[in-house]
């Protein structure tokens, strides 16, 4: 499947241990930088559809700030061991330029 990489912010929008929020094609995606490393999952919580952009970041997972579940920033799995995940979405950095990897 082909892939293409959208902009959406600068190296230094994006703080290590935050989420930030963008929106790409109408998809609301959190991106984050932990660990130095850039991550992009779905936005919206798969439990109730909290904001993960809003969570707290911590060793590559964010943590929901509604009911506490945590989600790798890496693969997007419940860390606690239900089945659901979310999507992730590969990060590419090009010059200053942050892009996110859409199917
Ligand atoms: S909405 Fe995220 S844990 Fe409940």
């Amino acid at each position: 499947m082909s892939q293409r990489f959208v902009s959406v912010a600068k190296v230094g929008d994006v703080y290590e241990g935050e989420g930030r929020l963008v929106e790409v094609d109408d998809r609301l995606i959190a991106l984050f930088l932990a660990q130095g490393q850039y991550y992009a999952i779905d936005d919206a919580c798969p439990h109730q559809g909290a904001p993960l952009s809003d969570g707290i970041v911590e060793d590559k997972a964010v943590t929901c700030t509604w009911h506490g579940w945590r989600f790798s920033l890496e693969d997007g799995r419940h860390i606690e061991g239900s089945k659901c995940k979310v999507a992730t979405y590969p990060v590419r950095v090009v010059d200053d330029s942050i892009e996110i990897g859409l199917p």
